[in-house]
């Protein structure tokens, strides 16, 4: 009975009567990491679409403007963030790090969407001490894949020991014993960046996260550090004006429900952008990749 349901929901094929075969996508969502977003439905996402019309009514039908004020807070009776919740639900914190690192395994590599080394070229020869990449908000779950910065150095090896990770101290202490070439450096993103006048100041999936004040707020932590040349690279959807993907929308619902984040289309982003003296130059894109990386310079 389960397996005809399951059929009839082609999340595996009904080959004859009676005998069924896994898809490719079932053989997928059976494999270690993208099986954790099974937990993360049951732990997260189920209780919280559950409660979406209670918190829609109580605040009016509108977008929560604050990370406090999310359906995920709401239907846990915590307060906060899903990053907050994790911490206290280690089957969501396991499942949500094997299901990022699923995630991240089916996207494109960014040194190959952006032109990372003539970026940097005028720095990478040039051993001033300067740090050429800041991963702010880097994570850890890429680390068996290859983590941005691993990409980066492996690509270009002037970088080794140039590049910096910043993250939670909790996230820092796991990625330790990775690092090789990337210096890990625990930083609460809302406040002043440690490293001034880095050429690059990378954020990815991390805007997304949060609503347009909390936004400001990392930015400001970045801006106010950056030197003429240095540059922030954004990875993160760029949604269409129009005829936005189901795999968009999605991802736009969950930063609501979870988060009090959202997707932005280009004309938020670049009034995001220009809120903290900042501008958006260029939209680098790749057929391979859902993000796109947003390049940013001061005005
Ligand atoms: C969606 S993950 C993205 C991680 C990584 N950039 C990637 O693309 O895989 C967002 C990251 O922000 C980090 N984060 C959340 N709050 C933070 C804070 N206040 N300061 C620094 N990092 C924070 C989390 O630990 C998490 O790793």
């Amino acid at each position: 009975m389960l397996l005809k349901h399951l059929a009839a929901y082609h999340l595996i094929h009904e080959r004859f009567a009676n005998t069924y075969a896994l898809t490719p996508y079932s053989r997928l969502l059976g494999g270690p990491d993208l099986g954790g977003a099974i937990t993360t439905l049951f732990e997260a996402w189920i209780p919280t679409f559950v409660h979406a019309p209670i918190l829609f009514e109580k605040l009016g039908y509108v977008r929560p403007t604050t990370s406090n004020q999310t359906m995920l807070a709401d239907a846990t009776g915590t307060t906060g963030h899903i990053f907050d919740y994790a911490k206290t639900n280690g089957a969501l914190a396991d499942g949500f790090d094997r299901a990022m690192r699923a995630f991240a395994g089916l996207m494109g590599d960014w040194v190959d969407v952006v032109p990372i080394e003539e970026m940097l070229s005028s720095s990478l020869s040039c051993m001033d001490g300067r740090v050429l990449v800041v991963d702010v908000g880097g994570g850890y779950v890429r680390i068996p894949l290859g983590h941005d910065l691993h990409k980066l150095v492996h690509k270009l090896p002037l970088t080794r020991d140039r590049v910096v990770l910043q993250e939670q101290d909790y996230v820092i202490e796991k990625a330790l014993p990775h690092l090789d070439g990337v210096k890990g450096m625990v930083h609460d993103f809302f406040s002043t960046n440690p490293v001034q006048g880095a050429r690059v100041y990378f954020l990815h999936h991390v805007l997304h996260d949060w609503p347009d004040y909390d936004c400001r707020r990392i930015l400001r932590g970045i801006t106010s550090v950056m030197a003429a040349d240095s540059r922030i690279l954004v990875v993160d959807l760029v949604l269409p004006p129009q005829g936005a993907t189901k795999h968009e929308t999605t991802y736009d619902l969950i930063m609501m429900s979870a988060l009090g984040g959202k997707e932005r289309n280009e004309g938020e982003w670049d009034v995001l952008m220009a809120s903290v003296g900042l501008k958006v130059v260029k939209i680098w894109r790749s057929d391979e990749a859902m993000d796109a990386i947003l390049e940013i310079v001061l005005v």
